[in-house]
């Protein structure tokens, strides 16, 4: 384990590998920006009254939030069962975790804004194509298909979380955003796993590239719907939606998977 501070880019391949897929890695990213906080929240962030409709589309934007951190939380855990090695494995528990706790502050922001039942608000006002989304990658982990699973999840999934938290961190209320941002964080780590795994299949497999960019085509519609809706509920004019979802585009072509 390296001491804390020291630069784990400037290690070998192996042992920077090594080092980012640990528990120890992870501790030290999150204790960062954690330690302060309480469910994602910092004790000095002041609360801001939210009128009756601004309230109400947060509920659906953070609902629809819960379904894509369950997705990732059931996915993640379900592919530590079928990763190709133990280094793997642990980088996916850590995963889990993350997940977890996604889960955990997304909900309870959501009590904050007095809804007294999630699960029900969020059976009530998920999107279609969200669900449809989760329903996919849980069939790909099901069927034990690694790389389109991690591409679906570690990619994929995590490209359009990054987009639109980071989106709506701009103009969302202060204890959303600090939720937000942090999430963010993970989120960033959780990307960095599946551009090392992938990446080198890539570049040495024809046919992977072949298969993955397929799963995209299928993929990228529902998660383009995803992204609108919730840009609709954000209040985003309709002539700026096109630009996030191109943002989300962009994200996943810069790891490669043009
Ligand atoms: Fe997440
Ligand atoms: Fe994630």
């Amino acid at each position: 384990m390296a001491d804390p501070g020291t630069d784990v880019h400037a290690f070998a391949p192996d042992r920077f590998i090594e080092e980012v897929h640990s528990f120890e890695f992870w501790f030290q990213a999150v204790e960062g920006y954690l330690s302060e906080t309480r469910y994602g929240r910092r004790p000095e962030t002041p609360d801001v009254r939210l009128d009756d409709a601004e309230r109400d589309r947060l509920v659906t934007v953070l609902c629809n939030y819960c379904v894509g951190e369950t997705a990732a939380l059931e996915g993640a855990s379900g592919l530590v069962a079928i990763a190709p090695n133990r280094l793997t494995k642990i980088f996916l528990s850590t995963q889990v975790v993350d997940e977890g706790r996604h889960l955990e502050v997304l909900l309870h922001r959501l009590g904050d804004l007095g809804v007294a039942s999630p699960e029900a608000e969020i059976e009530k006002r998920a999107s279609r194509s969200l669900l449809a989304f989760k329903k996919r990658l849980l069939d790909l982990v099901a069927g034990k298909d690694w790389e389109a699973a991690i591409f679906a999840q570690n990619v994929i999934l995590e490209a359009l979380e990054f987009t639109v938290f980071q989106a709506h961190a701009e103009t969302a209320d202060p204890v959303t955003r600090d939720v937000l941002l942090g999430i963010v964080k993970d989120e960033r780590r959780h990307i960095g796993f599946g551009e090392n795994e992938l990446g080198r299949r890539l570049k040495t497999s024809p046919t992977t590239r072949v298969r993955l960019g397929a799963i995209q085509r299928e993929l990228d519609p529902l998660v383009l719907a995803a992204c609108d809706e919730t840009l609709a509920q954000l209040g985003t004019p309709r002539s700026e939606r096109p630009e996030v979802g191109r943002s989300y585009l962009a994200a996943v072509e810069r790891l490669g998977f043009a």
